[in-house]
């Protein structure tokens, strides 16, 4: 029977373990392979910290926030050590070799896809899972995470309403997504927020402010803001695009490091950029503003019941494509159903929200504002 191992890498995010069980129970019950599991990601499959998931491990674990095998963010080919970051796909293979694995499972991100094809390179069977609340990844329709971390936000956004009629306030609420704005955008949406700024579409203080005076022309005296984390104002946005396209296709090492440098900065800048927005709006609106961060928040606890179910037909689907020996592949799903989809397709693109999306184009039409 096949040995297979499993990790989850990147972000935690709700069904985590919704796709461990779903994959665990079809590759074990189903198929009758034999399942470990490593420990923090990438560090797990680096150290060979394994733990057996046969027998009960799995049992109980659908409905259980986070990940229990533990989670980190390190890349395999640049892991970090007391040396310096080190390539540790050798030590991979070997450890891949020594604990007779037939494949490797991997469920993470956009980063996680990079190393997961990094190691089908190196000659391992690895198929990736799609996982987290950004839903940023390309060529997959949804990712587990993103619809539990969208009834979290929005519930937040609901109760926000409640201080901002009462003080007539401008309330603005930070939500998850630092590259795309599909998060802020679903729980903007839903929650009726007054105002959406997402990262795709740069916003002026000024066009936040006219549709907050409008709306008080029109007698409401509070607004509400959903505010994704990478949003930006326009300027930011022209210096921040021009930053990243410097350290992508400079080929002057000194101007890539400087340019690398400010990018930084500019992002470093971005972690205040929703409470000098609100400054700036009380002083050109007239209204009090209060900031709300949603942070962590809405990674956590039990998932709901459709990131449950996504999670399990991922995982299960997964069990079979290991079945069938298939490798270098992410498991998509693709309206009711999955699709595998080859690792080159998806390792590192972002699925940015299209300015013209449909979903912005329904908020527009409702009244809604997205600061440009
Ligand atoms: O990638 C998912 C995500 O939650 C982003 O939305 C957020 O910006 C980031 O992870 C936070 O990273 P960390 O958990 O490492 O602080």
């Amino acid at each position: 029977s096949k040995r297979v191992g499993i990790l989850t890498a990147g972000g935690d995010s709700p069904g985590l373990n919704a796709a461990i069980r779903g994959f665990g129970k079809a590759a074990i019950g189903y198929h009758g392979m034999e399942l470990i599991g490593f420990r923090d990601g990438v560090t797990g499959l680096v150290e060979n910290r394994t733990i057996d998931l046969g027998g009960s491990a799995l049992s109980g674990i659908l409905t259980v926030g986070g990940t229990i095998l533990g989670t980190s963010r390190d890349k395999v080919h640049k892991f970090p050590t007391d040396e310096g970051p080190v390539d540790m796909v050798p030590r991979v293979v070997e450890n891949y070799e020594k604990n007779n694995l037939d494949a490797l499972v991997m469920l993470g991100g956009g980063g996680t896809a990079k190393n997961a094809m990094r190691l089908v390179k190196a000659g391992l069977n690895v198929i990736h899972l799609p996982k987290t609340i950004d839903n940023d990844i390309a060529e997959t329709d949804t990712s587990f995470g993103f619809a539990t971390a969208m009834e979290i936000a929005t519930e937040a956004i609901d109760r926000v309403h409640s201080t901002a009629h009462s003080h007539h306030r401008i309330i603005l609420t930070e939500i998850m997504g630092h590259r795309a704005g599909w998060l802020t955008l679903g729980a903007g949406v839903a929650g009726g927020a007054d105002i959406i700024l997402i990262p795709e579409i740069p916003y002026t203080v000024e066009s936040v402010a006219e549709t907050i005076r409008r709306r008080t022309e029109q007698g409401s005296t509070f607004s509400v803001v959903a505010v994704a984390e990478g949003a930006r104002d326009a300027e930011d946005t022209a210096d921040y695009e021009a930053a990243r396209l410097l350290v992508k296709n400079s080929k002057d090492p000194d101007a890539r490091a400087a340019a690398r440098k400010h990018l930084k900065h500019v992002e470093d800048n971005q972690r205040e950029h929703t409470f000098k927005l609100a400054r700036e709006l009380e002083a050109s609106t007239g209204l009090e503003a209060r900031v709300t961060i949603l942070g962590y928040v809405q990674r956590g606890g039990s998932p709901s019941a459709a990131d449950r179910e996504l999670a399990t037909r991922i995982g299960s689907a997964a069990a079979d494509l290991v079945a069938e020996g298939v490798s270098g592949v992410m498991v998509a799903a693709r309206g009711q159903g999955t699709a595998p989809v080859p690792l080159e397709d998806v390792a590192g693109r972002v699925k940015l929200v299209p300015t013209d999306h449909d979903w912005v184009a329904a908020a527009r039409k409702v009244g809604t504002g997205f600061g440009d």
